[in-house]
């Protein structure tokens, strides 16, 4: 079997890594000065880079290349192609352990880390131990962490990587230099798909691609995993209705139309839109919960424009330039769509007949909503 697209395209330099621009720009130059500290903590979302930023360091640690050419060395990047990076990459590194603290191995590894962290390095010039998934350490676990981090022998760099920061203990953070990863903008994600797109031959829509990185949420990691997924199931192109009916998610461009025709009040023509939709075979629910997200960022474009540079990173840029557009025309009536809107959602989750709740919100808030005028 071929490897899956997120291992293949795993940054291997800090170069490549994408949508963390202070915590690649620190890491590069703590690199470059060989200031490495001895102890960090990878703090973020699902699939922003966490365990491939914690590889990085370990190979900027053991990199060969680095140790013999200073010039190299300047550059802060790990060269890749000696045996200690190779060895790091294929996980066959004797000196860089990673332990998955939500397995059993994982506990059995943290009881004896306190020993085993004594164990001078076979080969490099570090040993790394990687603790993917943090929060899952026990109290006795962090204990033993605790003392590991209070006086690390020089050959030690310990990095904990987790998805929930706040169930680090105090004591442990205070030791650890600290980097908080973001959800990667949705446009970011785009380009590094197109760019696989283009290495693996597929053919894709560019729609399509928006559409793969919204589903996706912030995660590298999702997004690539879902065009694997796409591209090795289907044989023609990909197109946006291949990646609507796969991820039962609507494009923005469809979104968009329809939340139109409510801003404009039309009723008859909203209707017509949702029951074509309906017969699609479209996800209503989650066709309704996009929807309020797109109206409610219209909606907060409306009162505080200045929320536009926040939208950047979940939308795309044309994207943005119709919402703001949009939110000219929002008025303070229209809160009421989305109060209805709402409680249409709430109700749909429970209904046989999905597209009912839906239709009588409309209805309802946009009838109204005439006769107020
Ligand atoms: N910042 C990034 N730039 C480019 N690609 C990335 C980035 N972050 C993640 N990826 C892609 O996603 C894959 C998974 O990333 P990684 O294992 O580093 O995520 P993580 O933050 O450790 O996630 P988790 O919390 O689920 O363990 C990588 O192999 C790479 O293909
Ligand atoms: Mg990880
Ligand atoms: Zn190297």
């Amino acid at each position: 079997m071929s490897r899956a697209f997120y291992r293949t395209y795993r940054p291997a330099s800090f170069e490549d890594l994408l949508g963390q621009d202070p915590i690649q720009r620190t890491l590069r130059e703590a690199s470059k000065q060989d200031k490495l500290a001895h102890a960090y903590l990878f703090a973020g979302p699902r699939g922003t880079g966490k365990t491939t930023t914690a590889r990085l360091i370990a190979k900027i640690a053991n990199c060969d290349t680095r140790r013999k050419d200073e010039k190299f060395r300047k550059l802060g990047e790990p060269c890749n192609t000696c045996q200690q990076c190779k060895d790091i990459d294929e996980g066959r590194s004797m000196d860089v352990i990673e332990i998955d603290a939500a397995s059993n191995r994982g506990i059995d590894e943290m009881r004896n880390l306190k020993e085993t962290i004594r164990v001078v390095p076979s080969v490099s010039a570090y040993r790394v131990f990687i603790i993917d998934e943090a929060h899952q350490l026990t109290k006795d676990a962090w204990n033993a962490l605790l003392k590991s981090l209070e006086e690390p022998p020089e050959y030690v760099i310990i990095i904990l990587a987790t998805t929930e920061s706040d169930k680090v203990p105090a004591t442990i953070l205070s030791r650890a230099q600290q980097f908080y990863f973001k959800q990667a903008p949705l446009a970011t994600i785009a380009k590094k798909l197109e760019h696989i797109a283009k290495k693996e031959s597929i053919v894709i829509d560019s729609e399509a691609i928006e559409l793969i990185s919204a589903t996706a949420e912030g995660s590298f990691r999702d997004a690539e995993s879902l065009l694997d997924q796409l591209a090795s199931f289907s044989s023609g192109p990909i197109t946006l209705e291949t990646v609507e009916l796969t991820v039962g998610k609507i494009g923005f461009d469809k979104i968009f139309e329809f939340s139109e025709l409510l801003l404009a009040g039309n009723i008859k023509d909203a209707l017509a839109y949702l029951s074509s939709l309906y017969e699609t075979g479209a996800n209503m629910v989650q066709f309704t919960k996009d929807l309020i997200q797109h109206i409610r960022r219209v909606a907060v474009l409306h009162y505080n424009p200045d929320m536009n540079e926040s939208f950047a990173r979940e939308v795309m840029n044309d994207h943005l330039q119709k919402l703001e557009h949009q939110a000219t025309h929002f008025n303070d009536k229209h809160i009421e769509l989305i109060k209805a809107l709402i409680e249409a959602h709430g109700q749909m989750k429970y209904s046989k007949f999905p597209i009912i709740p839906l239709e009588v919100s409309i209805i309802e808030s946009l009838s109204t909503q005439k006769q107020v005028k």
